[in-house]
């Protein structure tokens, strides 16, 4: 059988699965407690899809092209009994690599039980290591030497570790060198993330974007680097490796640089929509179908379908078409 392609000849390789909208942190340029504070209602429970409902689609979508899963938020370390849920990914043929992105805070804690439970890697965001920024940035206070401690369990327990940094000017562009300079002592991949229009509530300019450009030019003033190809088709981050060899540092220009091209990428909301764009207003509810009794069939055919009819290429359309957004928290990173 012929795996579905979209209208751009795209594949279906990459399920990015949000398990819940809820987060400890209130980043500023994801959460801003202004708009998530007490008084925000987060999905309730019974909304959520269940671990055998997830499952479920993921089961549909590896005969669909689907390889790669990505466990993602809100904070999906808050959500009960994950590990459990990794252990069962991990169980299905074909899926052949796991990962979780976090904000690191609850890693410590989970590291030697995620790796038990057959996760392939961890993508950690670290936006500062100066503690006064990093708590102003993470909206809560929260220490940066809990992130380093959930860094370094899990690399204790031989989980793969990559850090993500959203870079925002005025904001913490002065820990760009900082964060460079200890990702390649610890022999960790670090990737720089230009801040981007995600959502409605974050308040994004364009001025603020720290470009992919700017990051290698002050990278540059102290590191030899050299640039690479990317490893796979679709991969987002441009790379480039430290002269030495030690690690690698990249920045995924999704701003400047827009990799729309070889997008293959699904997005599983938390409460059961298929989004088949990071900046898509709306997701293809399928909880309805999975718990109004659809068989496979008719699930692979409603899939199949929407995956066929879309164009989606938010990120060169950027400035040209303006329409409503999800929120990330809610959709997944
Ligand atoms: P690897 O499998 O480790 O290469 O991960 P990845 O390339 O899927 O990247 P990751 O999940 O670590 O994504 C890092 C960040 O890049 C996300 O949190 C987003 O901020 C951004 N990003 C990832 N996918 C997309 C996408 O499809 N569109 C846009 N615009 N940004 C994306
Ligand atoms: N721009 C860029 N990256 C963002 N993230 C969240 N919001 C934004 C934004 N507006 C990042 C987080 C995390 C990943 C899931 O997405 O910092 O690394
Ligand atoms: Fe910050 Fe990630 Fe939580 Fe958003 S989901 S507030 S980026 S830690
Ligand atoms: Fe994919 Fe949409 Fe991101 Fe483009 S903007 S890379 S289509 S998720």
């Amino acid at each position: 059988m012929a795996l579905p392609v979209d209208m751009l000849g795209r594949g279906m390789r990459d399920l990015r699965i949000s398990l819940t909208d809820r987060c400890n942190f209130r980043c500023r340029y994801c959460m801003p407690v202004e708009v998530f504070g007490p008084g925000y209602r987060f999905l309730p429970r019974e909304d959520l899809l269940s671990f055998e409902e997830i499952l479920r689609l993921t089961r549909l979508l590896v005969p669909l092209g689907v390889e790669k899963v990505r466990l993602t938020g809100g904070e999906p370390l808050l959500r009960n009994g994950i590990e459990d849920l990794i252990a069962m990914l991990a169980a299905i043929e074909g899926v052949k690599d796991i990962a979780l992105t976090t904000n690191g805070v609850l890693l410590a804690h989970h590291a030697e039980a995620l790796a038990l439970a057959g996760l392939s890697r961890v993508t950690v965001s670290l936006d500062a290591l100066d503690p006064a920024i990093f708590a102003r940035m993470n909206g809560v206070g929260a220490k940066v030497e809990r992130v380093l401690a959930g860094i370094n369990a899990a690399q204790t327990y031989g989980l793969k570790v990559k850090v993500n940094s959203v870079i925002q000017r005025g904001v913490n562009e002065t820990e760009i060198l900082p964060l460079a300079r200890w990702a390649k002592e610890h022999h960790i991949d670090l990737r720089y993330i230009e801040y981007m229009d995600v959502g409605e509530t974050n308040g994004w300019k364009l001025d603020e974007v720290v470009s992919a450009a700017e990051l290698l030019e002050i990278l540059s003033t102290e590191f030899e680097l050299q640039g690479r190809d990317p490893a796979y088709r679709g991969e987002v981050a441009l790379h480039w490796s430290h002269a030495d060899g030690a690690c690698e540092v990249g920045v995924i220009a999704s701003v400047t640089k827009p990799f729309c091209r070889d997008c293959q990428r699904l997005r599983l909301s938390a409460d059961g929509k298929l989004f088949t764009c990071l900046f898509a207003a709306n997701g293809h509810d399928v909880r309805g179908l999975l718990r109004g009794g659809a068989g496979d069939e008719t699930l692979r055919a409603a899939i199949t379908g929407l995956w066929s009819v879309r164009q989606d290429r938010y990120s060169e359309e950027r400035g040209i078409i303006a329409r409503p957004k999800a929120e990330m928290s809610y959709l997944g990173g």
